[in-house]
């Protein structure tokens, strides 16, 4: 184990009817002015935004709409959250939505409360915000684990780039199944994906022997699996879908991470790849996971084969990663660059882009070279 610190900053409130239990409460102590986020509309088809903004007016709140978060939710939408924020003298976001409309508002958060540009200022100063608007989440579809975390995926469309940026972690997630099953079923499935995702990116990353973080992510994985096939049957499943929530804020609220390194390669490609073309997150993950394991494999193999015993009951590293690929299909998933819905036609070009930009990770089974990873999306091709 490495050295850490370790601090929970997100308080859970999860199951049914959690919004009419716990909402009203978990804002009492925040000003008047408070911020609702959320994406394209569905929250107004489903019921969600009606029954949240009734509580928040009850609870004697002005609320200020803060609508049309796109999913790979775009710096030009942060500022303008935060420019709506300061104007208003916003004193509490609420993101009422998926990973998308959850990560913009923590990024609008700390833009709220600075005249400095904050991707200049975290990408080339590498300063971070010390200073946030406080916000609270309302998981609407789960995967990301967005909800459990101080971390932000924003897409700069002028930079053409996708990344990482450092925020302050929602101050309470409200989490009830319920509110996911108006989810269309190909974004409920690859949520989930994602979800299994995190984990195997924490898993592969170097680690001590006999990790704890490496059992837990394993749990997690075979969890996740056993749930998807649970949905796949009947995508309804309730007791599925509260599962699998908890499993996403799991596989993300840090606690897999805590005194170790992660892997993470396939998530830069992706994020990379969601610059160039827009496609869904966990959409491209599916694509991608399989060609990068097949490169790796034999640099961890002990790792890959634990893996495949334990998630899918298979008896060897290699088994191990076609075993992932045949749940992949399993799922019907997209499996190649050409099934993603992609903004432009996926071409070589965009993907030696997607290469020669994404950040290349140094703590995994093996550094992969530029080319390399060129190589292998084209393998996905
Ligand atoms: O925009 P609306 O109309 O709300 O529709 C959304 C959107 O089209 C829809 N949706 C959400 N809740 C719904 C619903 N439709 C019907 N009923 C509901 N209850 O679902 C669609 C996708 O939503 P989105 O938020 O984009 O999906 P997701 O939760 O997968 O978030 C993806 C974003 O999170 C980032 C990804 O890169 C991507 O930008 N990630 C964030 C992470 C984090 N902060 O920890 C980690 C991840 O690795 C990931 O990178
Ligand atoms: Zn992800």
């Amino acid at each position: 184990m490495q050295k850490f610190v370790y601090e929970y900053a997100t308080k859970v409130y999860f199951g049914a009817g959690a919004v009419k239990k716990h909402l009203a409460q978990a804002v009492s102590g925040y000003g008047q002015n408070v911020m609702l986020a959320y994406g394209g509309g569905s929250v107004k088809k489903n019921g969600i935004y009606d029954e949240v903004k009734k509580i928040l007016e009850d609870a004697g709140k002005k609320v200020f709409d803060f609508s049309g978060v796109m999913s790979n939710p775009t710096y030009a939408k942060v500022q303008e959250g935060a420019g709506m924020a300061k104007k208003e003298n916003i004193d509490f976001i609420l993101a009422v939505g998926g990973g998308s409309v959850i990560d913009c508002c923590k990024i609008v958060a700390a833009q709220a409360k600075t005249e400095e540009d904050l991707w200049e200022m975290e990408m080339t100063e590498h300063k971070f915000p010390t200073e946030v608007l406080p916000m609270g989440a309302i998981v609407t579809a789960s995967g990301t684990g967005a909800e459990m975390n101080g971390g932000a995926v924003i897409t700069n469309e002028e930079k053409v780039t996708k990344a990482g940026m450092a925020a302050a972690a929602p101050r309470f997630a409200i989490l009830d199944p319920e509110y996911t099953l108006s989810v269309p079923r190909m974004q409920v499935i690859s949520g989930a994906f994602d979800t299994l995702s995190h984990a195997m990116e924490t898993y592969f990353g170097n680690s001590d022997q006999d990790n704890v973080s490496d059992d837990v992510a394993l749990s997690i994985m075979r969890n996740t699996v056993v749930n998807m096939r649970r949905l796949l049957k009947d995508i309804n499943d309730v007791q599925a879908r509260g599962n699998l929530m908890w499993d996403s804020a799991m596989a993300e609220n840090g606690i897999l991470k805590v005194g170790r390194v992660t892997d993470f390669q396939a998530h830069q490609m992706e994020h990379q790849l969601g610059a160039y073309t827009d496609c869904n997150h966990g959409q491209g993950l599916a694509v991608i996971h399989p060609a990068y394991y097949r490169h790796i494999v034999k640099d961890a193999e002990e790792k890959f084969q634990r893996f495949g015993k334990e998630v899918f009951g298979v008896d060897s590293a290699q088994a191990g990663v076609e075993a992932l690929a045949d749940f992949i299909k399993e799922c019907g998933l997209p499996t190649k660059m050409g099934e993603l819905k992609s903004k432009v036609e996926i071409t070589p070009e965009i993907l030696r882009n997607v290469a020669d930009t994404c950040n290349v990770i140094k703590c995994n089974p093996r550094e992969l070279s530029r080319d390399e990873i060129y190589d292998l999306l084209m393998e996905c091709m």
